[in-house]
Order: structure tokens, then C-alpha cells, then sequence
């Protein structure tokens, strides 16, 4: 897909990774370029851009409803949407319920709801892309952080089974699933001793403007995996060959985490 001209809408704009998309994506000169997320910093993203800056909780059925019929009122159709806010928590298989559900709401409903509100009118043209923004979390799991590693993976599965469901009445999706990217979230994490933040961390961290790189560069091809980190492929293929094995490495290298 080449983003000249067409109407994009991306949520989780104000800061990280979909700041840094926001900007990638401005520069493609696209017709129109909405950005969405529930801190008001957006809109001064929204203004340095040229873009349209909008306020909404996207974890909320009504908000998401409201801001497609919004754009689908002032651009007509939506040629792309970016569901890419998301949360972490660092919290174990002990997270209160309130953490499960408010991890669950973000990373998971929130691209129900963008599915639900944007399908339709796709299915009518015939045409739209789905861009969800998940994890290698989703594909291998984030030690430390059960409902991340969870909702991720739950994120990649509605991804492919929208693409499955979809793929042939002209609606692409793609699923970016970056492993450590230098950001608020990931650092906030380490900040606050969260151990799966730590290790991917240790591991090598891109820098936003790097996902956002491999986001273009993915979306033009038409990719349904989007990793901006090659090396997940690589793990995702040993853990598909030998998932025993995988998760003996990976009780190891947690016994290795900086604590
Ligand atoms: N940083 C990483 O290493 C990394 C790795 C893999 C995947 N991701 C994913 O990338 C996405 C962006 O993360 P980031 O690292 O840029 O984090 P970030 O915290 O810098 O940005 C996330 C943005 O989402 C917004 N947001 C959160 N809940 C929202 C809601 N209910 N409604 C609207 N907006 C909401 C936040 O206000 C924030 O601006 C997330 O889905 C995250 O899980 C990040």
C-alpha cells in the first residue's frame, strides 16, 4: 500500500512508537491523517503535523464508533486504520482483576472495536487496511508480564483470523510485533523494575523512528508479520520446531534477569 493520498487514522499518536509513525506517515503526504489517543498531547502532535488531532479512550465500543463516524463524515472513507495504543504492566499471574481487565480492554478490545467500526465500510468498497499493533510478545511471550503476554497474543490472533476471514473480499491486514523499542512504556518499565522490560532492554533497544521505518517498509509490501527486529522470526521458528526446548532457554534466561 503506498500512503499518498489516503485517509489514515492511528491511535496510541501522542508518544512512541505511534508518534513516531504519525511523523513517518506525514511525511507520505497522505490525504488525510488522524490521530487519536487518550492524552491531549496528541493534539499538539496532531498541529506540528497538519494532522487532525482527536481525544478518545479506544478501550471504549462508543468512543471507537464515534471517531469512525467522525472521520467517515469529514474524509468519506477510511483507506487505513492503525490500532497501535497499548499498555504494559509488568505484573504477574497475581495482576488484580482491574489490571487483567484494563490490559485485556486496551490490548485486545480496543482492535475489536476498531474491526467492528471500520469492516463494514471496507467490505462495501471492497477495500481497507488494518494495521494492529501487537508484540513479539504476541508471538513468544514477555517474561515478567503475564497480561501483556497474553492480550499480545491475543492481539496476533484476531489479527490473522481477520485476515483469514476477510483477506479475500479486498480488507489487508498487517500485525507489527517489534521486540524492544525505545519508548515511554518500555522505559517507565525499566524505571520501575519490571523485569521483562529489563531483559528486553539487555537485549538491544531500536529507536521508534526505526519501527516506524520497518512499518513503511512493511505496509508497502503488503506483509502480514511486520517485526522490526529480524531476530523474532528467527526465535518464533525455533519455537516452532522445538517448543520444549524454547521454553527451557527461556526459564534459563529469566534465572539470568537483572533484578
Ligand atoms: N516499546 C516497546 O518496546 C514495544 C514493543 C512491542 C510492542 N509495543 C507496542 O507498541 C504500542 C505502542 O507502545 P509504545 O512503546 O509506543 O508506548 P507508549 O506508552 O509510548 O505509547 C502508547 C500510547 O498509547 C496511548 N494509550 C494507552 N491507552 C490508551 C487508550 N485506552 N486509548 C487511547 N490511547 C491510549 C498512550 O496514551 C500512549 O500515548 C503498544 O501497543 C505496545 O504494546 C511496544
Amino acid at each position: 500500500m503506498e500512503l499518498n493520498g489516503k485517509t489514515i487514522v492511528l491511535t496510541g499518536a501522542a508518544s512512541g512508537i505511534g508518534a513516531a509513525m504519525a511523523r513517518r506517515f506525514a511525511e507520505e503526504s497522505p490525504g488525510a491523517l488522524v490521530l487519536v489517543d487518550i492524552d491531549p498531547g496528541v493534539r499538539r502532535i496532531a498541529e506540528e503535523l497538519g494532522a487532525t488531532g482527536a481525544i478518545a479512550d479506544v478501550s471504549v465500543g462508543d468512543a471507537v464508533e464515534h471517531l469512525v463516524a467522525d472521520v467517515r463524515s469529514d474524509h468519506g472513507h477510511i483507506d487505513l486504520f492503525c490500532s497501535n495504543a497499548g499498555v504494559a504492566t509488568g505484573a504477574g499471574i497475581d495482576a488484580s482483576p482491574d489490571t487483567w481487565q484494563r490490559t485485556w480492554d486496551v490490548n485486545v478490545m480496543a482492535h475489536v472495536h476498531a474491526a467492528r467500526a471500520v469492516l463494514p465500510g471496507m467490505l462495501e468498497r471492497g477495500a481497507g487496511y488494518l494495521l494492529n499493533t501487537a508484540s513479539a510478545a504476541g508471538l513468544l511471550t514477555n517474561i515478567g508480564d503475564a497480561p501483556y503476554s497474553v492480550t499480545k497474543h491475543a492481539a496476533v490472533a484476531l489479527a490473522e483470523w481477520i485476515s483469514v476471514t476477510y483477506g479475500d473480499r479486498g480488507v489487508k491486514v498487517s500485525c507489527l510485533c517489534p521486540q524492544g523499542v525505545r519508548t515511554p512504556m518500555l522505559l517507565g518499565g525499566v524505571d520501575d523494575g519490571h523485569l521483562g522490560a529489563h531483559l528486553v532492554a539487555a537485549q538491544g533497544l531500536i529507536e521508534p523512528e526505526e519501527c516506524a521505518e520497518a512499518v513503511i517498509a512493511g505496509l508497502r509490501e503488503e506483509r502480514f508479520l511486520i517485526l522490526p527486529h529480524p531476530e523474532v522470526a528467527e526465535y518464533v521458528s525455533f519455537k516452532a520446531n522445538d517448543i520444549d526446548k524454547w521454553l527451557r532457554g527461556m526459564r534459563k534466561l529469566q534465572t539470568r534477569a537483572p533484578r
